[in-house]
């Protein structure tokens, strides 16, 4: 956590928000890991400077940091396997697509011994482009449509998570139709109530996904019952953005109970417990090491089964935000500062840039927050409580609620957003119009493409009426 000297602070600032010392800092539980300011003062990533990164690809730009995604990736999947070895077991790590999904992000974790979970037809075709094997992927969803049932085990899926009881009879007869024995989870809602944000938590009761944990083994006993499925286990994701792992060993318990009793008449040979894993938006975050994710897994889970006396599953597990949440850094130009007096007395300065809810939903759907900083340049300038809006026709257009920046920020300025890789261009739009940014891949001190910008021309192209 970054030094702090609170007596400095803006009254309009939210009560957890201390104001640095240095507001140049880039604290590292935050930033990329391989950022840092060059002697000139700019931000680097991979030894890829701001100044070179906006000159050649312009803004807002989306930058990932290839090695701080591979790095996360091979050691969620190290740590994994380490431990669950040391109970006896295995583990299985799928990277959640719906994160950030591009062909080289496919390769990227693939090539890490990731396999990757997919919840759509579009996401199947990403890693299928990517030259995935389908073997590797996985495929939920609380509503698959037949087509993309039958692409996902017309291209050899690995597991295809059911959702419902209606989903039995759609996968089985597909897997007959290209003679194949299609390998399934059942998805459970256990009912834990993970404690996220309302919109990020999937496993309380009054939800679309999974079915409940009390219709589980007469659920279980119908995909037995059909030829062409492969039973593999029940599958829970208790939500997103989680720091706890209370809510995970609760879900755990729950799902343990049901999973011991299946073994009494069949095989089990798996327990997927979902992603969620939380990360460090701001420095008052504080995310739970992998190594220590892993370690408390494990335990929970040798734990439970040893209590019921069955042998520690094959333990799956599904992260998104985690792997690639950190990599990514946002870049926008400020094109405009207005100092706001409020309530009379409090000035809150709104930096406006060229980007916004567009590029990154996240504030405005999740109130989620982010820290900034001035990318482009140091700065020795006093902090000032700054709130960094979009250019968006809506009030609620702000990329990061609150934080301090130096006070001279200026029209001109470049300035970063870190921690933006999972669920921003996952998630952006062309609200008004908008052209979604280019995303970046730097490593080494080289920066190239791996997702076009679009332009005004790829949106005017779809519009049927125009040169009608
Ligand atoms: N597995 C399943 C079945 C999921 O539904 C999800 C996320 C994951 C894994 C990956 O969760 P992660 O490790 O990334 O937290 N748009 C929201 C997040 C929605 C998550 C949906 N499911 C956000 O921006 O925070």
């Amino acid at each position: 956590m970054p030094e702090t000297s609170p007596s400095r602070g803006n009254p309009l600032a939210p009560s957890w928000l201390l104001v640095p010392r240095d507001a140049n800092e880039l604290p590292e539980s935050v930033w990329s890991q391989n950022s840092s300011r060059s002697d000139d003062g700019q931000v680097t990533i991979a030894g890829v400077t701001t100044s070179e990164l906006v000159e050649r690809f312009g803004t807002p730009l989306y930058v990932v940091d290839e090695a701080d995604v591979r790095n996360r990736a091979r050691s969620i999947r190290a740590s994994f396997e380490r431990e669950f070895s040391a109970v006896g077991s295995h583990a299985r790590v799928y990277y959640a697509g719906k994160a950030f999904l591009s062909t080289e992000v496919a390769r990227w974790v693939t090539q890490e011994g990731l396999n990757i979970d997919v919840c759509s037809g579009g996401e199947l075709a990403v890693a299928l482009a990517a030259g995935v094997d389908g073997a590797r992927l996985g495929f939920h969803g609380n509503n698959k449509s037949l087509s993309e049932i039958d692409r996902a085990v017309g291209a050899g899926v690995g597991a295809i998570v059911i959702d419902s009881v209606v989903e039995i009879g759609r996968v089985a007869e597909a897997a007959t139709r290209h003679g194949r024995t299609q390998p399934v989870r059942l998805r459970i809602n256990s009912g834990v109530h993970a404690s996220t944000h309302e919109y990020l938590a999937t496993a309380r009761e009054d939800q679309k996904f999974g079915i409940p944990l009390a219709d589980a083994v007469a659920v279980a006993a119908l995909i037995r019952a059909e030829t062409s499925l492969d039973f593999l286990g029940l599958h829970s994701h208790i939500g997103s953005q989680i720091f706890e792992s209370d809510g995970f060993a609760e879900a755990a318990r729950r799902l343990f109970e049901v999973h011991a009793e299946l073994l009494a008449s069949g095989p089990v040979p798996e327990l997927n417990l979902g992603g969620g894993f939380g990360i460090a938006y701001t420095s008052v975050d504080t995310a739970l090491p992998v190594e220590e994710i892993a370690r408390r897994f494990a335990a929970i889970v040798s734990e439970r089964a040893g209590e019921l006396g069955i042998p520690v599953p094959v333990i799956a597990i599904e992260p998104g935000r985690s792997v690639v949440g950190p990599s990514t850094t946002t870049l926008y130009a400020v094109g405009t500062v207005k100092d706001v007096l409020v309530e009379g007395s409090a000035v809150r300065k709104y930096v406006s840039v060229d980007g916004g809810m567009s590029d990154n939903i996240r504030p405005a759907l999740y109130a989620a927050n982010y820290s900034v900083r001035i990318a482009g340049r140091s700065s020795d300038a006093q902090p000032a409580l700054v709130r960094i809006a979009g250019k968006h026709c809506e009030s609620g257009d702000i990329i990061v609620h609150a934080d301090y920046l130096p006070a001279d920020v200026a029209p001109g300025d470049i300035v970063a957003v870190p921690a933006t890789g999972a669920y921003g261009w996952a998630m952006a739009s062309n609200y008004n119009y908008v052209a979604r940014p280019p995303v970046v891949a730097v490593l080494d001190g080289t920066a190239r493409v791996i997702v076009r910008g679009e332009t005004e021309q790829d949106l005017l192209s779809r519009d049927a009426g125009v040169n009608a």
